[in-house]
This record gives structure tokens, sequence and C-alpha cells, in this order.
């Protein structure tokens, strides 16, 4: 099939890609100008295992290009799938800026039948505003060109994208015509040969899916940081709690574990926008007004410990600090834990020599230049001169560390760990002084 992705960023290059990889020919569309042009000249503007492989091989095929000029995308595609950012507004509400401006470029330029697909999270009512700017940009050309309108919201996750995306757990498509259905039910025929992995629904149901499975995985990781907290103030360990209720199969292992908050470019957003939905409609969502909440107490919970042990004047420290990335495998910065912990150690008047396996010309970029904030080659090398350990992101590469050298290199043999990597025990017969979230055994 011809397929024009609408928005070239961790969602759209990613489907593009594997979307090609399946035999379609498909061209990927994007207004930045120098993103199109690293992916012309055979580089990848993002950190995703697997993905260069995947981009470089069916551009190599000629299934696979890369254009900023709207109109050869337009004409392209008889799916448009649309795949730019949907930030959050002022209000917390989604900003459908992007998505509405790529819908009438296609209004614009569309010559025949299409059906534009919405890939970006969008709150539910989208559908219609993308069918009106449309019909809108159709009208002002004087132009009545049939057109569908498919709601199929994208699941995968950063730092697995690939996989996720060509081992899908499930498709949701939301449409309301036999023809649109048809055209996306042969497009993942190939992604679902072992069984029907597609739920089609209505569209306003297939918006709210979305926004109902990332609320669903943020409210587990703020009830399970909630729940650490206490188990710090009553002397039990949230390890053990998580071991004894994962096993439960009503309730299972995955997004059980707490640390220092969520973060990255969905969750936060999708939560706000939600919530945001909830009281334009005159229904309150409590239960996900608290999950925000605790979340924003969450980033805050390691520079309190750290607080607590070295005093409120942090002025002549210095701090190691571990993992930038919002989460493991991403080199993805936006709303990253690691941002409030490193603007409240500066604030203090601490410094802070960072390290992250990927992440690192990401954060120089978003972090911006500070006096006191540096950045080392290697996680041993952000621990010289340091007073203490601070670890933000869960990388492997730190899981199973030197810890008489970490001993060794720091002024004082203490570690903040926000993710939960290390025994505690085990931590503490090295000599050196462990504060985790939620851990027995571990300093509060
Ligand atoms: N990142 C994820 O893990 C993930 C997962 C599922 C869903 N989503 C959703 O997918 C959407 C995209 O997210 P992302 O992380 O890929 O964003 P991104 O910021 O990485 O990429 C968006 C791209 O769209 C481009 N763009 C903006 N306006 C455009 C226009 N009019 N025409 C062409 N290109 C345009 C931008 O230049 C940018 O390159 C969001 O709604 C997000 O919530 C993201």
């Amino acid at each position: 099939m011809k397929l024009t992705v609408v928005g070239t960023g961790y969602v759209g290059l990613v489907s593009g890609a594997c979307l090609a990889e399946m035999g379609n020919d498909v061209v990927c569309l994007d207004v930045d100008a120098q993103k199109i042009a690293i992916l012309q000249g055979g580089g990848i503007p993002i950190h995703e295992p697997g993905l260069d492989q995947v981009v470089v091989r069916n551009v190599a095929a000629g299934r696979l290009s890369f254009t900023t000029d709207v109109e050869r995308a337009v004409a392209h595609g008889v799916l448009q799938f649309i795949a730019v950012g949907t930030p959050p507004d002022e209000d917390g509400s989604a900003d459908l800026q992007y998505v509405l401006a790529a819908a009438r470029n296609i209004g614009r330029h569309m010559g025949e039948y299409k059906v534009i697909v919405d890939k970006s999270t969008v709150p539910v009512g989208t559908a219609d505003k993308v069918r009106a700017a449309v019909a809108e940009a159709l009208a002002e050309r004087g132009q009545a060109i049939d057109f569908s309108v498919v709601s199929n919201p994208e699941f995968l996750k950063e730092g697995a994208a690939v996989d996720d995306f060509m081992r899908p757990d499930r498709i949701v498509i939301g449409a309301e015509d036999e023809r649109a259905i048809r055209l996306m039910r042969d497009l993942y025929a190939p992604f679902q040969r072992n069984h029907d992995k597609l739920v089609v629904m209505d569209l306003r149901s297939a918006e709210l899916t979305k926004y109902a499975a990332n609320a669903m995985l943020a409210t587990r990781i703020s009830f399970m940081n909630e729940l650490a907290l206490l188990a710090e103030r009553v002397g039990a360990d949230i390890e053990q709690v998580r071991l004894g209720i994962g096993s439960d199969p009503r309730i299972g292992f995955s997004f059980l574990y707490s640390g220092c908050g969520y973060g990255g470019s969905c969750f936060p957003k999708d939560v706000k926008a939600l919530i945001r939905t909830a009281e334009e409609s005159g229904r309150e969502l409590r239960v996900l007004r608290a999950v925000e909440d605790a979340n924003e107490a969450q980033k805050r919970v390691l520079i309190d410990k750290v607080v607590q042990r070295f005093g409120a004047d942090l002025s002549g420290r210095r701090f190691a600090l571990w993992g930038l990335a919002f989460k493991p495998n991403t080199d993805d910065m936006r709303e990253a834990p690691s941002r409030v912990v490193i603007d409240a150690l500066l604030g203090r008047g601490a410094s802070v020599r960072a390290y992250d396996p990927i992440a690192m010309r990401e954060a120089r970029r978003t972090l911006g230049e500070h006096p006191r904030l540096g950045f080392a080659d290697s996680a041993g090398d952000a621990l010289q001169e340091a007073d203490a350990l601070v670890i933000v992101t869960e990388w492997k590469e730190f899981r199973s560390p030197d810890f008489a050298r970490i001993r060794a290199a720091l002024k004082q043999p203490v570690i903040f760990d926000g993710r939960n990597m290390f025994n505690p025990a085990a931590v503490e017969a090295q000599g050196i002084e462990y504060h985790a979230i939620g851990r027995l055994g571990a300093k509060g």
C-alpha cells in the first residue's frame, strides 16, 4: 500500500519504518527540515534500539523516503497517518494545532479518496475536528472529494518501539465506515498472523482507549509510590510487597515499581489532558487528580532525602548523577525526573556531574549551560570528587556496579537510589550508606 506518515518523531518514524518493513511504500513528512536532512543523509535523529537497521534496509529497498514537500507527501498515500506532537496547552488540554495543521494540509492538496488516520494521542472528539478541517480546506478549493477519518492510537513504548510496533498486543481501530475499516484490516494483516489483534470500535471509544491505558499505568505507579512512602514510615519493604501482590494474576507484576516518579512525553501530558477532558465534560476524575499530585510530590522525594542527609544548603557539595533520560533505552528527556532533581540540587547551591549512556547530547541541548552542571564521560568519571551518588534512571549498566570503586571515589560513601536498583543489605555491607524508596534496610 502507498502510505504517508505526517510527523517523523518517535511514533511517526517507527511507524513509517515498520510499515515499510512489511512491504508498504512509505513517505514520511516533517516540517522540521533539519530532521528530514539527517534522515535523507542516512542518519537517525532519535535513539531507538533496532530502528537504524529497519530504516537503512527500507530506504535501500526504495520503500521508505523522507520529505518536507507537503504536496508530494499528500499525493502519495491512500492512507495518511497523522503522528505529530500533541503537547499540553497551558490549561493541560492537548494542543491540537499540529494535528489540525496536518489535517488542513491534507485537505488542501488531496486529489482523490484518502483515509486520514489519527495516530497521535488526541482527546475524544478530535476526529470530528480533523474531519471539519479537511472538509473546510476542500470547500475552499471548491472540491468535493470523499475521505474517511480513522482513529488508530499508538501503544508503542520508547526504548522498545520497533518490537512493540512489529508485535503489537492489540491494534485499536476507531472507524465508522466499512471502506476505511477494510483498508486498515489489510494494512495490519501482516502484524497479526498469529491471531486477530484488531479491536474495531467507534471513533470516540478509540480516542478514549489510549488515554485510559496511559492513565491506568500512571495510576499503578503513583499507587506504588505512595505505598513505598508508607512502607518507610511503618517499617515495611515495598519490594516484598510488590512480589506479594504481583503474583496475583488479577494484579500482575508490570508497572508496580516505586521510584522517583514517572516522566516522559506521554504519561504526564496524557494524565493532564484526560483530567481536562473530564472537566470540560462536567465530570471529575478524582482518582487521576490524585495520581498526578502524587507524582509531582514523588519527583521531589530524592531531593528531600538529600536535604535530610546533607542539609538545605548544599553549596560547596558536588553530586554524581547517574541517568538523565526519563527511562532506560531512550534519549528522551521530556518531563524526565532527572530535570527536577538537577534543578533542585543546583538551586540549593550544589554542583552536579551527570552521566547517561545515551541521553547526554539531548540532555546538553535541553538542560542548557549552567556553571555548576557538568557531564562525565562515564559512570565512574561522574563519581570523582562527588559527595554522594544520585541514581535517577535504571540503565542496565548501573545494575551491577563496582561498589568498592564507588566507595573509594566518593568523598562520603552515600547513594540515593531513585529506582531501587540494589539490595539494601548488600550495599550497606560494602560500607555504603544506601537511601532508596520504601526499602527495608535502606536509610529513609
Ligand atoms: N513517544 C511515544 O512514546 C508515544 C507513544 C504513543 C503515542 N504517542 C503520541 O504520538 C504523538 C507523537 O509523539 P512523538 O513522541 O512521536 O512526537 P515527536 O515530537 O517526537 O514528533 C512529532 C513530529 O511531528 C512534526 N510535526 C509537527 N507538525 C507537523 C506538521 N504539520 N506536518 C509535519 N510534521 C509535523 C514535528 O516536527 C516532530 O518531528 C503524540 O500525540 C504522542 O502523545 C507517543
